[in-house]
């Protein structure tokens, strides 16, 4: 990793702390806190000068902060989200490298050049800035009703058109002027199920508002379809991240509103069933794919884990 002798033995001895801390990243997150104090990428770690005492009593700061399981991105103060580096803190959900799946979808579809999309549960803005960047001529909505993680939202969607809006996307009647409108919805809402076990990173860091969405973890998807289903305009699609334990309830929801084809589950990068889409139909009644074939394995997946992306 690097020549100088001084930085390689901090970042050893703080990777056997944050080893010891339960951190499964541990060299990774060492070297990321090494490259981020120092101001460079961490595959440039090695071409840096030794650096001073200053750096390393900040240095041991950062390690002893991360030991206590505050997220690397709390620390770094941003998070990578596919080619986005995105501005993110306390009260602000941290965007996960699982979302990219939805993403790339998301990007990899037919829209027309101008087409309306709407960032449901937008966080940090990290799905609506990504898709304003790709769709340069795009409206792209933003929503979300807490007020941090807006003013997140706002500051990374600084450089681009998105419409950072508040609202509760279970209040009926939201925004009835899109109605017939849309191209493409798009959300990863709140929808762990009450109750599951989380790592510290998250328990402690990630907003409660920002993870549970009720007993069954579906509190905030089923509006969201319905809301979907009254926006998008006829062939317009949506997608919706979902716990891992909840393809199958997300598919019957997206069904359940009559209104939609295509019904199809996903799988994040670590072959998790992790987001539906569907495509909106002119009339009532919804076709389903996928279902019925046998479901990838449902178990308990990353949201519950600190994962950072590690960049290449
Ligand atoms: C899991 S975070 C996702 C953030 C972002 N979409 C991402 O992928 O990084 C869910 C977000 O939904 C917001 N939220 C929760 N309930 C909501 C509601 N009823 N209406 C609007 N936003 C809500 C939370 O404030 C949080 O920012």
């Amino acid at each position: 990793m690097t020549g100088r002798p001084r930085l390689r033995e901090a970042i050893d001895v703080a990777t056997t702390a944050l080893a010891g801390a339960g951190i499964d990243s541990a060299r990774t997150d060492a070297e990321l806190l090494a490259a981020h104090l120092a101001g460079v990428d961490r595959g440039r770690l090695a071409a840096i000068d030794e650096p001073d005492a200053d750096f390393f009593t900040r240095y041991d700061e950062l390690i002893g902060s991360r030991a206590l399981r505050i997220p690397l991105q709390h620390l770094t103060g941003s998070a990578a989200f596919g080619p986005l580096d995105l501005l993110v803190g306390p009260g602000v959900f941290i965007p996960r490298p699982e979302t990219e799946a939805l993403l790339e979808w998301a990007l990899a579809q037919r829209l027309p050049e101008d087409p309306v999309i709407v960032d449901l549960c937008t966080g940090s803005g990290a799905l609506a800035v990504a898709l304003a960047t790709h769709w340069p001529l795009a409206r792209v909505i933003a929503i979300d009703d807490d007020p941090t993680a807006l003013d997140y939202a706002r500051h990374n969607a600084e450089s681009t058109t998105v419409e950072v809006v508040r609202a509760d996307v279970t209040a009926p009647g939201l925004l009835t002027e899109l109605s017939g409108s849309v191209d493409l919805v798009v959300a990863n809402p709140p929808y762990i199920p009450t109750g599951a076990e989380l790592e510290p990173e998250v328990a402690e860091h990630d907003p409660a508002h920002a993870l549970f969405g009720g007993a069954d973890g579906m509190a905030v998807i089923a509006p969201i379809a319905r809301l979907a289903a009254g926006w998008l305009r006829p062939g317009g699609l949506l997608a919706v991240e979902h716990d891992d334990t909840t393809s199958r309830q997300t598919i019957e929801t997206i069904c359940g509103t009559g209104c939609f084809a295509t019904i199809t589950p996903h799988c994040d990068l670590a072959g998790r069933p992790r987001f539906v889409t569907a495509c909106r139909t002119t009339g009532g009644s919804a076709r389903l794919a996928g279902v019925g074939a046998p479901a990838p394995a449902e178990a308990r997946g990353s949201r519950g884990r600190p994962n950072p992306k590690e960049p290449a």
